[in-house]
């Protein structure tokens, strides 16, 4: 089912101001992931307790004041989605409804004001009609979109801002990690933590990756793409990777990590819950052990394991390094429930897997 999300109302206005050069647009074979974005942006500021009419402007750098609390406390959030050009040419965002919900949560959570979920998704909609010549052709690049909040006060106190920009940037890209869609190592990370019960780890705050890059630079000086991350209270169980949920599959079911609150609430794990089911495996979400993961790669009852998100997509791991050991999965190959579960996904993305849960809104 395709929805079509409406013009936007007078009630939700916004302007969209004139362009006068445009960019040049990269071919499809040199994206990368996030390094190029497009000619316009989508800004709203709220300020005297309101949204204030929304603009679509040319692609530009914001003039702050040195004081501004973002600068200063972080307060910080945002979101990351994606359009895809189908085969058939039609422009499509996956489950953007999910995003907009989410972004309200995180919004709460860091004491910022809510963007109308409708606002979110109409203007959204309207910057990506706009700019649908930038969204790339090839499969495996995608249009990443990143809808963002930050606190736009200049003040020094700690308190929640009175003021706010909500803005939205579009980036034609490539694979999130180098390798694309072929196995990847993991460092499980065994003195930092990412979040902890009551903290932010449920809210997309900008906090929460500041505060994983020295786990995540460390790990890269030994070779590995990501960090898996346990549980902050007794370090023993699975919670995420840097930028993506995980999966094991283990005796033939597969395991998610069960959501207790410090994991974010991934838009593609829930939909890789569904696609699990829809093509008849058996997939579960449950606390799991970093042990019990050591434990079943060596006796060889753990296949498979990968990896969940909407800049990554699915991605393999042929590799997780614990401690002192050094763990292969799958001999470094792609397992064949991960693949199963990429190519449904991909295709319903990409437009030839029929969608039946109503997830992909046609750009229009
Ligand atoms: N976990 C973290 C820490 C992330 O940054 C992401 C990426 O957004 C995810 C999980 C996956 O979430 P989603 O599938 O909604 O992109
Ligand atoms: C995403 O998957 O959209 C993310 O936000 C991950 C990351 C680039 C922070």
């Amino acid at each position: 089912m395709k929805f079509v999300l409406m013009g936007i109302t007078p009630a939700n206005d916004l302007v969209v101001e004139n362009l006068t050069t445009l960019k040049p647009k990269p071919k499809d074979e040199d994206l990368i992931f996030g390094k190029v974005y497009t000619d316009r942006m989508l800004l709203r500021e709220y300020k005297n307790g309101a949204w204030q009419t929304g603009r679509i402007l040319p692609y530009q750098n914001f003039s702050l004041d040195p004081a501004t609390l973002v600068f200063h406390y972080g307060q910080e959030i945002f979101e990351g989605l994606k359009a895809f050009r189908q085969e058939n040419g039609d422009v499509v965002m996956f489950r953007p409804d999910e995003n907009a919900k989410r972004f309200a949560l995180s919004a709460r959570r860091m004491m910022m004001p809510e963007v109308p979920e409708d606002y979110f998704l109409k203007s959204i909609n309207k910057l990506i009609n706009l700019e649908r010549e930038w969204v790339p052709k090839a499969r495996g690049n995608a249009l990443y979109i990143r809808p963002t909040m930050i606190a736009t006060e200049a003040i020094l106190g700690v308190k929640p801002s009175d003021e706010y920009y909500f803005f939205t940037i579009l980036s034609p890209s490539g694979p999130y990690f180098k390798e694309g869609f072929s196995p990847t190592r993991i460092k499980v990370e065994d003195h930092f933590v990412r979040a902890s019960i009551g903290g932010t780890g449920e809210a997309k705050a900008g906090g929460n990756y500041a505060g994983s890059l020295m786990a995540a630079e460390r790990a890269k000086e030994d070779g590995y793409s990501q960090v898996l991350w346990l549980d902050a209270k007794e370090m023993k169980y699975v919670e995420e990777v840097g930028a993506m949920n995980i999966a094991f599959v283990l005796d033939n079911e597969i395991i998610t990590p069960r959501l207790t609150g410090s994991i974010l609430k991934g838009i593609t794990r829930k939909s890789v819950l569904q696609i699990a089911k829809d093509l008849g495996y058996k997939m579960t979400e449950k606390d799991i052990t970093i042990d019990t993961v050591v434990e079943t790669i060596e006796s060889g009852n753990l296949t498979e394991i990968f990896g969940i998100g909407t800049a990554a997509s699915i991605a393999p791991v042929g590799e997780i390094k614990y401690k002192d050991k050094n763990l292969s999965v799958n001999d470094g190959k792609v397992g064949p429930t991960t693949q199963a579960i990429y190519d449904r996904l991909i295709g319903i993305q990409y437009g030839s897997v029929e969608d039946k849960h109503g997830w992909i809104h046609l750009v229009e």
